[in-house]
């Protein structure tokens, strides 16, 4: 069996898809693998709750109580080794996970460390990309998963989708209009991989 650990920090939209697709029968079918934890460096998370009421393993990690990135990054690397099956790594999926990672972590997860990016990468990595793509005047936006990297937002592509910009369209709007397509295209990168590796 494998393990997936998806790491958040808010809404948790993103693992609410993923945890679903995973309970499909398609998915269980095709898929020796399941979601066997959420976990969050924010105790306020909203997606904690969600993934404690279907009997997902929640765990809390506050950053705020460590001294370094180092040391947080260790403890987070030990909860997610927990999970770890004999002869089958765990694979670690960020899903709105609000913190940048260190090298010592990436490399420990290097090609089973997944993201997902609210842009089309590589446009606009960082923070506030559905108004940074308004602002280039952008016909269209998206999302990518990627392989992560020790450089943030960069990695091998796993997948895009586009959405079209409309007129009048605000940040928030255009948000919307991907997070619907990250929900599909997420849990779905994620069966590819497993399904080939
Ligand atoms: C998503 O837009 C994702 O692409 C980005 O952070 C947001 C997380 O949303 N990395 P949610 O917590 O999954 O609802």
């Amino acid at each position: 069996m494998r393990n997936i650990v998806i790491l958040i920090s808010g809404t948790g939209s993103n693992m609410a898809a993923i945890v679903k697709a995973a309970q499909r029968d398609a998915w269980r079918e095709k898929l020796d693998a399941r979601i066997a934890a959420v976990i969050s460096n924010r105790a306020d998370a909203k997606g904690l709750a969600f993934a404690a009421g279907l009997g997902i393993a929640t765990v809390v990690l506050d950053h705020k109580l460590f001294d370094s990135r180092e040391a947080f990054d260790t403890a987070l690397a030990a909860q997610i080794d927990h999970y770890e099956e004999p002869g089958s790594p765990v694979l670690v999926v960020l899903a709105g996970f609000m913190r940048i990672l260190t090298p010592g972590f990436v490399s420990r997860y290097a090609g089973r460390l997944l993201n997902i990016h609210p842009s089309l990468l590589p446009a606009f990595p960082g923070l506030h990309t559905h108004q940074r793509a308004l602002d280039e005047g952008c016909k269209v936006a998206g999302l990518t998963v990627h392989q992560v990297t020790a450089e943030l937002d960069h990695g091998a592509i796993l997948a895009q989708a586009v959405v079209p910009v409309l007129p009048g369209d605000t940040a928030d709007a255009l948000a919307a209009r991907v997070l619907t397509q990250e929900h599909l295209i997420y849990p779905r990168a994620i069966s590819d991989l497993l399904q080939h590796s």
